[in-house]
């Protein structure tokens, strides 16, 4: 049924124009019409020719047909009969979605002549289709202990249907808590509340889980469902709680800082910051604060600084644990400190002696007490010194102790003593304090000084130079300072005839000794003296020691010609019979030196003789004698040189000239026969021997034996057992011991009075005094010239 000007496109534009304006000029002239959704192809919906009142056929005369809004061909129009029918299945969602009534406007248009009636058809809905919800899951947190009758409204669900086959109720799954309502919006549109009915406890079940559906109006009704999770939200409803509410725990008093001492635990059943626990302490003392800390997360409980059984024995604290919603509990912590050894003993001197006087008795050197902060063993203490010590512990009442001295001290063995004072105690393990004192013991004047030697003999030289220091006298003191300073000096001679003042000083610091003057050996052989040494305590104490000055000799002395004198103004001639034999001895030249030892050995060599050959001189003795028989030929006067010399170094010498005459006849004694001496002499009752001494030598014994000898022959003959008294001799002396002079520029001479005294057998021989003879000369010779004084008498035992 196409109408064929249509087709011209200009003269639709104008026919479109047209029937939008006959539209909306127009009412609904047909129906309204109804059908149900979904009904089929092709189903009567009406008859329009009768409800236009046209006849049977009029409808196809006129040219009558649908037009649908959109060309939508909803509809079909049977002209031969005039129903109207179905053309396509309706869909009243998908036509007017949740709109209601849902109408569909269409028009029948006759041709010829035009005319235009417009219609409605209502589209009915039918429950094809169920509520959903667009969440299938709903998570709901509800905090615990929300009040009864508290509501939480849930989403809808959705229904395309409309009216009562949309959605009209909700249902829940049965549950002892919630109970849905369902609500109406004011769209109209219903929508679910959940309503608590009784309390939740999350601690009792913290998660539910219910299934909501929702039913529409259908007849049967369709339905949805979700599920609705409720997660019960904690709330702060338990406190925390100790496992303990008492803690009691033991430390030992050394345990580092930082020793855990307990871990508290409380438990609280709220979760999340409900049941996270920290701990504190509960109204700490200060004490504590600085003792202990806790760790407010785990709870441990450390030293923060070391416990000291000696100050404090335990402690106590509350300490109390808190959650997240200010809940707390509380539990007390006793702590004990155990004792542990760890104080080593305590010296403390109270008093204290040093240093101490020497050879005092009894002496308390230290007072002290002891001491021990710990308990029991650990506190206990035993206290000792070294046992090689003259000392002692004494124990003086409680934890007090003197130290005295055992015996008297002698501060010349030992002046110090480190003593050192041990206390342990007895506890595990054992502690010990060493405490040192050092004692001194202070000097006391109990030693004289003492000299190295109780004696000494001192080697000086004769002819020293004077203030030569030729010797030292050394004392020691064992005692100290002013009690051990030595003072020296020269005692007063016992032999008060030794001139000791101006022989020889002494420094008084050192000891060391001088000669004041040079020193002569053939003066003064030796001397002695004594020397003192004295401390400066007080009293100073004092020892006196000997010195020996030896002299030793000097070669200074030439030997001395005593026979034959020379110098004399009338020479001595020796007679030689021309009928002597070889070996005839001539004389002896006698010569001593004043010197001894070796410097005083004296050897003799013939130097020169008038006739060489005929007399010869005995090395060892002086003796001259003939060295071959004399003849007629030889003549009758000689002069013979003979050099005399000592061994010294360097030897010195003196040379004496013999004059010697030869006479006819026989020889006669050289010397007289002593028997013949003694016999002319014998009348003097007290024989008086007078000697000349050159040099009065002990070394020139030789000199004086013949002497002595000689001498001791005449005082025997006097017969004299004991002389008391001895006089020069007048007139000459017989044999050769005659006056003396030197002939050597060292030559000294004296002369002595020599005695006998005592018996027979043993005599002492004595030099009485000196003396000036006046003596005529036989073989004249000078005058004596000085006498000296001996400082040394000299005796000799003769048998
Ligand atoms: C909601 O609407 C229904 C009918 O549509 C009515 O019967 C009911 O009373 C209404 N409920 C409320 C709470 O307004
Ligand atoms: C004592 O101790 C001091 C210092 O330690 C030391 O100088 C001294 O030699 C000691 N004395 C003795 C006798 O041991
Ligand atoms: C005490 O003296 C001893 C021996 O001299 C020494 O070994 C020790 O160290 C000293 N003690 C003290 C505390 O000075
Ligand atoms: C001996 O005489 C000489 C010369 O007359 C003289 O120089 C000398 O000193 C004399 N000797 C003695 C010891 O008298």
């Amino acid at each position: 049924m196409e109408i064929g000007w249509m087709h011209n496109p200009r003269q639709r534009q104008v026919l479109v124009f047209f029937v939008l304006l006959s539209m909306y000029g127009a009412s609904a002239e047909l129906g309204p019409y109804s059908v149900v959704e979904e009904t089929e192809r092709g189903s009567f919906v009406a008859n329009v020719g009768k409800d236009l009142g046209l006849g049977l056929t009029e409808m196809s005369t006129r040219g009558a047909r649908i037009i649908s809004q959109g060309n939508k061909e909803h509809l079909q129009l049977k002209v031969q009969t005039g129903d109207l029918l179905i053309n396509d299945k309706l869909d009243r969602e998908k036509l007017c979605g949740p709109s209601e009534p849902c109408i569909l406007h269409f028009q029948v248009l006759m041709e010829k002549p035009l005319e235009i009636f417009q219609a409605e058809l209502r589209v009915q809905d039918i429950n094809d289709h169920s509520p959903v919800f667009t969440e299938r899951e709903m998570i709901l947190k509800i905090p615990e202990n929300s009040p009864i009758g508290i509501a939480f409204p849930l989403s809808n669900a959705l229904d395309l249907d409309v009216g009562s086959n949309n959605v009209q109720n909700y249902k829940i799954s049965p549950n002892s808590h919630f109970r849905v309502l369902t609500r109406n919006r004011s769209d109209g549109r219903k929508y679910p509340e959940l309503v608590l009915d009784k309390e939740l406890d999350r601690e009792e079940e913290p998660e539910i889980s219910l299934t909501l559906t929702a039913l529409d109006g259908g007849s049967p009704p369709r339905y949805g469902t979700a599920q609705v999770r409720i997660e019960v939200v904690d709330s702060n409803d338990n406190a925390p709680e100790f496992e303990q509410s008492l803690y009691k725990v033991h430390i030992p008093e050394d345990s580092p800082v930082g020793s855990l001492v307990v871990t508290v635990s409380a438990s609280d059943v709220d979760s999340g910051v409900y049941g996270k626990i920290s701990y504190t302490f509960f109204q700490p003392s200060e004490d504590i604060s600085k003792t202990l800390e806790v760790n407010a997360m785990t709870g441990e409980i450390r030293l923060r600084k070391k416990v000291d059984f000696e100050t404090v024995l335990s402690y106590e604290v509350d300490i109390k644990a808190t959650d997240g919603g200010g809940l707390s509990g509380k539990c007390t912590l006793l702590l004990q400190v155990v004792d542990v050894n760890d104080n080593p003993p305590e010296v403390t001197v109270s008093a204290l002696t040093t240093p101490i006087p020497e050879n005092s008795p009894d002496i308390v050197v230290a007072v002290f007490s002891v001491s021990d902060p710990d308990s029991g063993d650990n506190g206990k203490t035993i206290s000792s010194i070294q046992d090689d010590l003259p000392f002692l512990l004494k124990p003086s009442g409680k934890n007090f102790y003197t130290l005295v001295a055992q015996k008297t001290l002698d501060r010349e063995e030992r002046d110090e003593y480190n003593i050192t004072i041990t206390v342990t105690d007895m506890g595990t393990p054992r502690l010990n304090t060493e405490h040192n004192i050092t004692v001194l013991v202070s000097d006391v004047n109990d030693n004289a000084p003492a000299f190295t030697q109780t004696s000494y003999t001192l080697s000086v030289r004769e002819n020293n130079s004077p203030a030569l220091h030729i010797g030292t006298v050394r004392a020691t003191d064992r005692d100290a300072g002013a009690n051990a300073q030595v003072t020296y000096s020269l005692l007063p001679p016992l032999d008060a005839h030794v001139p000791l003042a101006s022989l020889v000083s002494i420094n008084p610091d050192n000891g060391h000794l001088f000669a004041l003057r040079s020193l002569d050996y053939e003066a003064l052989r030796a001397f002695e003296f004594r020397v003192g040494a004295a401390d400066r305590g007080s009293p100073a104490l004092s020892s006196q020691a000997l010195v020996r000055v030896l002299v030793a000799d000097d070669n200074d002395n030439a030997p001395f010609v005593l026979y034959p004198l020379q110098n004399a103004s009338a020479p001595c001639t020796e007679l030689v019979p021309r009928a002597a034999e070889a070996g005839y001895l001539v004389t002896k030249v006698v010569a001593v030196d004043g010197d001894s030892g070796q410097n005083a050995w004296l050897s003799y060599q013939l130097l020169k003789a008038t006739e060489p050959g005929l007399f010869g001189v005995w090395a060892h003795n002086g003796e001259v004698r003939t060295a071959r028989l004399l003849s007629e030929r030889d003549a009758a006067k000689h002069r013979l040189v003979v050099l005399v010399k000592d061994n010294g170094e360097p030897p010195l010498s003196a040379s004496v000239t013999l004059h010697v005459l030869l006479v006819d006849g026989f020889s006669q004694p050289y010397l007289p026969a002593p028997e013949a001496e003694a016999a002319d002499a014998a009348p003097a009752a007290p024989l008086t021997v007078y000697l000349v001494v050159a040099l009065a030598s002990v070394s020139s014994l030789f000199l004086f034996s013949v002497l002595v000898f000689v001498a001791v022959r005449l005082c025997r003959r006097g017969g004299a057992a004991s002389v008391g008294r001895c006089s020069v001799p007048e007139g000459p002396f017989p044999g050769h011991l005659v006056d003396v002079s030197g002939t050597g520029t060292l030559s000294q001479s004296y002369q002595y009075e020599v005695c006998l005294t005592g018996g027979s057998g043993s005599n002492e021989f004595k030099f009485l005094k000196p003396i000036l003879p006046n003596l005529p000369p036989q073989c004249p010779g000078k005058e004596i010239e000085e006498n000296r004084t001996f400082y040394n008498s000299f005796g000799f035992n003769i048998q």
